[in-house]
């Protein structure tokens, strides 16, 4: 599928709930006012959409929250997704509370990928950050993915004041591991607002200090927009994903499900297309692919994240999928 800017849309995310069980500072801070039952796409409506999109281009799936471990029959849902036709990847982002439990139930939905939210590994700032004392649980979980051979990511979202110490430590664990290693900048998206993000650039140069035969990768990976490093100390490579101070708009590839059934052409923009309605009206498989094509002419071609306010998104990330 090509949007007018004749990118290649061949990528969707896809938000399965929007609950979570922790309660990160720049993301979910408190109890908000969560979907009811009935409000969710239900499992055979997401498997719908993606036999569709799957139909129009649409290659790889991720799965998002929220927290998608959280959702029963989650595990059920991804062996679902990999057996529809044209689908040639589905990968999964979570934030590995409940990771270990799962992995049996993953490996044999034959998942393609893991990637774990973790900001930091002290436990103590883990909780500050996060809302909750549950660092070794992660911990475990991403250690059993390893031993058990999946291909692992960490995200780390790094924030003034906050995690800046931890990150050569998530660097070292792409010594130790196989892990590839990702500094997200923080979005200006929600509650994301109220913080400072530090630039990649700034990551970088500390890197090197410790990693000085730090190189810039040209070998693509997985779908996304991520450039990586490596080096020959390192058994995993490190990424960076910038989409405010390196835009990487002209080469964006996705579009996105959330939870109550919007498809949504760019994170930065709140409108969407609404598919849950027309398809518990019934609407036929040809019906719900039109509308989905509606929905890709109007992918804007590039966002404008800190202008134009009223048409900016205001959701927390939580509710869209990251
Ligand atoms: N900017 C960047 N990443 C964010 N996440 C949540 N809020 C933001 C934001 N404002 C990340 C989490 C997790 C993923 C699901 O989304 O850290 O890695
Ligand atoms: Fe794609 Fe929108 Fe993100 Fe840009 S802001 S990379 S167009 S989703």
């Amino acid at each position: 599928m090509k949007d007018l800017y004749q990118r290649e849309i061949d990528y969707m995310r896809i938000s399965i709930t929007d609950r979570c069980n922790l309660r990160c500072k720049y993301c979910m801070p408190d109890d908000i006012s969560l979907l009811s039952h009935n409000d969710i796409l239900r499992y055979e409506e997401i498997i719908m959409v993606c036999k569709v999109a799957a139909q129009r281009g649409i290659r790889h799936l991720k799965i998002t929250g929220g927290e998608p471990l959280v959702r029963k029959g989650c595990t059920d849902l991804i062996r679902g997704l990999k057996q529809i036709p044209g689908i040639e990847h589905v990968t999964i982002t979570t934030n590995g509370v409940l990771l270990k439990e799962a992995l049996p139930a993953l490996r044999d939905a034959k998942i393609d990928g893991i990637n774990v939210s973790l900001d930091t590994l002290d436990s103590g700032m883990y909780e500050k950050m996060t809302g909750k004392d549950v660092f070794s649980k992660v911990w475990d979980g991403l250690m059993e993915a390893i031993r058990m051979g999946f291909r692992v990511k960490i995200n780390c979202v790094p924030i003034q004041g906050y995690n800046e110490d931890s990150l050569i430590p998530l660097v070292n664990l792409a010594k130790d591991y196989p892990v590839d290693v990702r500094f997200i900048e923080l979005m200006p998206i929600g509650y994301g607002r109220q913080f400072g993000a530090v630039s990649g650039d700034e990551i970088l140069k500390q890197i090197l200090l410790f990693y000085p035969d730090l190189e810039k990768s040209e070998e693509k990976k997985g779908f996304g927009p991520a450039s990586y490093y490596t080096s020959p100390s390192l058994k995993g490579s490190i990424g960076f994903i910038e989409a405010v101070h390196h835009k990487f708009c002209s080469r964006c590839n996705r579009i996105r499900l959330t939870a109550d059934g919007y498809l949504k052409t760019c994170l930065s923009y709140k409108d969407g297309i609404d598919l849950k309605k027309p398809i518990r009206e019934g609407a036929s498989e040809e019906e719900i692919g039109i509308l989905m094509e509606a929905a890709l002419r109007k992918k804007p071609k590039e966002h404008h994240f800190g202008q134009m306010e009223d048409q900016m998104e205001n959701r927390r990330m939580s509710q869209i999928g990251g």
